[in-house]
């Protein structure tokens, strides 16, 4: 095993009290218990602007959990969350969405009956300017905002490589294609930060490679990307900055360098060989939510 130094911020230091300036959400002192099971306990993250921000750790660590706070999903048992200057406790899961937070999950939800352009046209719902009054009399305005929809949507199915595809039902599309598409959805919404929860899973090696480059693209324009991955290899390529949630607790966040030399990241990964954050192999995977 690799003996480097550890250099990685020590966990307490990563991201306690309040946002800094340059900071586009933060948890402070977040737990959360289900019953008796403290599945969350007193987690200081602070993503910042811009980028792509990883969160690893092993099969029920608490990693999806996290995103189910952020988006209002579940509350916090105790700790706040903020995001771009605002506290999130007790917003519902559609304020969140409008206000710049969008998500994929672990397990893909699309609704597979539809186009693919019409299921990021969906997305697009809490984004749209006219009202239902506009869609029955089909007035001007409202084709015009139709016409902007689907242009926008013909657009964000380009930027995941599906475009030629976008008149295809979605349960034609491959399963890492489908992952394609709900990205594709979540950006619909228009959101400043994007969490991925696994966006790599179930896809084979070339299809993990374009979605590295669609990914770097999509950062490249300003989108902020926090991303659930148990692919090292992914993670390491993508992430600036990585966090190690192992039982509910941060252990470790630092560059991938750091990380993949921190002791401490590497016991938490140990007797599952395949998972071990240098070696650049996907980890073990849980059906999680
Ligand atoms: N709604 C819930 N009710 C009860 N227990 C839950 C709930 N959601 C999650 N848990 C439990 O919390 C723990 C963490 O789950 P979570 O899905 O956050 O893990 P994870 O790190 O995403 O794991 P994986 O890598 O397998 O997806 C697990 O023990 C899980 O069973
Ligand atoms: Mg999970």
């Amino acid at each position: 095993m690799n003996a480097a130094p550890v250099q990685a911020a020590p966990v307490d230091a990563a991201g306690t009290g309040g946002a800094s300036a340059d900071s586009l959400l933060t948890l402070s002192a977040v737990s959360r218990q289900f019953g008796g099971l403290k599945v969350l306990q007193d987690v200081n993250l602070d993503i910042p602007r811009g980028g792509v921000f990883g969160l690893i750790g092993p099969n029920g660590a608490g990693k999806t959990t996290v995103f189910n706070l952020i988006t209002g999903l579940l509350s916090t048992t105790s700790g706040t969350i903020h995001f771009d200057g605002r506290d999130l406790t007790g917003r519902k899961p559609y304020q969140i969405t409008r206000g710049g937070i969008a998500r994929t999950f672990q397990n893909i939800r699309i609704f597979k009956e539809m186009s693919l352009l019409e299921n990021v046209i969906v997305g697009m719902d809490a984004q749209l300017g006219y009202g239902p009054l506009g869609w029955l009399v089909g007035t001007g305005a409202f084709r015009r905002e139709e016409q902007r929809a689907r242009e926008r949507a013909h657009e964000l199915l380009g930027w995941v490589k599906l475009e030629h595809r976008a008149g295809d039902m979605a349960d034609e599309l491959s399963y890492g294609e489908q992952r394609k598409l709900e990205l594709a959805r979540a950006l619909a919404t228009n959101p400043k930060l994007l969490l991925l929860d696994e966006p790599v899973a179930g896809m084979n090696s070339n299809e993990k490679l374009d979605l590295m480059q669609q990914i770097r693209s999509i950062a490249a324009r300003g989108y902020t990307i926090f991303m659930i991955e148990h692919d090292m290899r992914f993670v390491m390529g993508l992430c600036e900055q990585i966090a190690v949630l192992n039982f509910g607790r941060v252990i470790a966040r630092g560059g991938p360098e750091q990380i993949r030399n921190n002791p401490e990241v590497i016991e938490a990964y140990l007797g599952r060989e395949d998972e071990e954050p240098g070696d650049g192999q996907t980890g073990a995977r849980g059906a999680g939510a």
